[in-house]
């Protein structure tokens, strides 16, 4: 694998160490907030490629049991200082090789699908189905663009819908409340729900 491929931890290593980061919010988004309010107690939570993990605090402040992984350790570095005390949520995993404790009654996605190689996505279509209970959910961001180029590299029309068709079905779907420059105009928020019958892993 060459060294600058975004599929290895090396290639976000050295972007969080160099503090090249312009995919980082750095803030909670109004969606979270208003999901974090709505949600059960006590719900089992993922986050996959948590960078700095600011949402990660939320979650737990809200009593949440959470997991948030990076396989990167200089991501790791910056979410401990995000999240101070509540560090115990963070794990250096890798989201396809490493067993992250599942089942999960949720998974949040921000930045981390578009991050991925496009032949990754499959996978990750596979491994999100396969970590969440029955019923689970995947909530998050997700973008579109028409560029090849990336990361973050963007869906196509439609291509989303037949990731996650036949094992998900999206309950909600709005334009992004607040966008950083790099995703403005081309993100939304959506929420899909693991069809019964599909097993966890
Ligand atoms: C674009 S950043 C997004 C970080 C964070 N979600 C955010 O919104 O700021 C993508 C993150 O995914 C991590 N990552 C990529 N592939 C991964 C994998 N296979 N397992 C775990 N983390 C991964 C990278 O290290 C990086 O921190």
């Amino acid at each position: 694998m060459p060294k600058e491929d975004p599929a290895g931890p090396e290639f976000w290593e050295r972007r969080y160490r160099e503090r090249v980061t312009p995919w980082d919010a750095g803030a909670v988004p109004a969606e979270v907030r208003e999901l974090v309010a709505a949600l059960a107690p006590r719900q089992r939570v993922l986050i996959p490629g948590c960078g700095s993990a600011y949402e990660a605090r939320v979650f737990v402040e809200a009593g949440h049991d959470v997991v948030a992984i990076d396989f990167s350790e200089a991501a790791l570095a910056a979410a401990r200082v995000v999240l101070g005390e509540r560090q115990a949520a963070l794990r250096r995993a890798d989201f396809f090789a490493d067993e992250l404790g599942a089942p999960f009654d949720l998974v949040y996605e921000r930045a981390f699908l578009c991050a991925l190689p496009r032949r990754r996505w499959a996978e990750y279509a596979e491994r999100i189905a396969g970590v969440l209970r029955a019923g689970g959910r995947l909530a998050g961001y997700f973008f579109w663009n028409e560029s090849e180029r990336g990361p973050p590299f963007g869906l196509e029309p439609g291509e989303l819908e037949r990731l996650l068709e036949g094992r998900f079905a999206r309950v909600a779907d709005a334009p992004a409340q607040a966008s950083i420059p790099v995703f403005a105009g081309k993100e939304r928020w959506q929420i899909w729900v693991k069809a019964p019958g599909t097993k966890a892993a």
